[in-house]
């Protein structure tokens, strides 16, 4: 029966953890993966979330199966960080959410939806993207193609190639955009340029795809919202795909959700309707620790004041590092200007490294990154950053 499956290449992210994890050297350092390790260069475990899981440990409650579409106070929270409290298209009933396995199961459960009710669009993704973008709406029956996005001259965005892409495209072409700190480049649009690109998607009607797993890591939890409310407001019909898994610091929990805005509250029932079919078939229901966890402190006040708290501390250590990994990096003699790192947002750096300088990084210091030169500031600190900064000047 399996004599003809062929071996898969390595996931180019999660692939490389497991290199990482094999790796025997002292010093080496995993800048590979979307993680946000502390000053120690641990995986934290919020306080919000430790309260919030005594709580849930100490209720004892049973572990009966959770609405197909999870739970609701988680929903409603997440609804409600994304739109805002006073979000008028919740009240007309027009939004609807549904858990999901992390901000990826999100993105699969909002892919199968779409190619039920769209089979023949195409979906475009960012160049570059989330290596996981392709190959998931590939895997959904898509055909994929990318729209021009960055600008490798300027460590910038190409803006007014993308705005010309993206006229181009077909109408009900999915376009998939990363709300706020963009995977891997760290490079977003201004306010005013999202203002601009919405105004294509309404006039070519587009439908926007946003995917948001960083809400927080950028300016705040409101500003990096401020893109899906700009779409929301237009009255864009849209999917939103989020994550709590860097926010909470949850990865292992699958955290997730799919947020999607209809054009009225039968619409949004219907829509749901389906969507609960799709979850159904693929894996029933969502598993409850973590969203317990997640919609306790949402919806608890004092325990949304530790959390976004807790956010703003992650958030203002990695703005740290990037000017530390700036200054180190001009410290051991690089003379390339590494000045973009500071303006990049979120957890990566696009660091302009090529795969061959990547490739020695690795194996000569132990330093990983991804192939496409994509570096995770968020798991540099005090101890590493020298050393890290040390080792790009060598491979330079
Ligand atoms: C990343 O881009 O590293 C994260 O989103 C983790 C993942 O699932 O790839």
């Amino acid at each position: 029966l399996f004599a003809s499956v062929e071996l898969a290449p390595r996931d180019p992210i999660l692939g490389l953890t497991e290199q990482y994890v094999a790796d025997k050297r002292g010093n080496k350092v995993n800048l590979g993966v979307g993680v946000y390790c502390d000053d120690q260069g641990r995986i934290p475990l919020l306080e919000a979330v430790r309260r919030a899981e005594i709580k849930r440990v100490e209720a004892a409650a049973a572990r009966g199966y959770l609405p197909i579409d999870g739970i609701a106070g988680y929903n409603k929270g997440a609804q409600t960080l994304l739109l805002g409290p006073d979000s008028t298209l919740a009240a007309e009933g027009r939004v609807l959410t549904a858990q999901a396995l992390g901000g990826t199961g999100a993105l699969k459960i909002g892919a199968d939806f779409l190619k039920q009710l769209l089979p023949d669009s195409k979906v475009a993704i960012s160049n570059p993207s989330w290596e996981n973008h392709r190959a998931l709406f590939e895997r959904a029956g898509f055909e994929v193609v990318a729209y021009t996005y960055y600008d490798a001259a300027t460590h910038g965005l190409d803006f007014d190639g993308m705005l010309a892409y993206l006229r181009g495209l077909p109408a009900r072409t999915i376009v998939v955009l990363h709300a706020c700190c963009h995977n891997p480049t760290g490079v977003d649009p201004s306010f005013e340029q999202w203002q601009q690109i919405a105004q294509v998607f309404q006039e070519k009607q587009l439908v926007p795809f946003m995917d948001i797993a960083y809400q927080g890591f950028g300016a705040g939890l409101e500003e990096d919202a401020a893109v899906v409310r700009l779409f929301a407001g237009l009255g864009l019909d849209m999917l939103i795909s989020s994550s709590f898994s860097k926010s909470f610091s949850l990865y292992g929990e699958r955290v997730g959700a799919l947020t999607m805005i209809s054009g009225d509250r039968d619409e949004s029932a219907r829509v749901l309707s389906q969507l609960k079919r799709v979850i159904r078939t693929n894996y029933s229901n969502p598993p409850t620790h973590g969203g317990s966890v997640v919609s306790m402190v949402l919806n608890t006040p004092e325990l949304y004041q530790l959390w976004t708290q807790e956010l703003a501390g992650m958030r203002d250590r990695i703005r740290s590092m990037r000017d530390q990994l700036v200054d180190k990096l001009k410290a051991h003699g690089v003379k390339q200007d590494f000045e973009f790192v500071r303006k990049q947002r979120g957890m990566f750096s696009y660091s302009g490294l090529t795969s061959a300088q990547v490739d020695r990084l690795r194996e000569e210091h132990g330093v990983y990154a991804i192939a496409s030169g994509r570096i995770c500031v968020a798991a540099l600190n005090s101890r590493n950053v020298d050393y890290v900064a040390e080792a790009i000047s060598k491979v330079l």
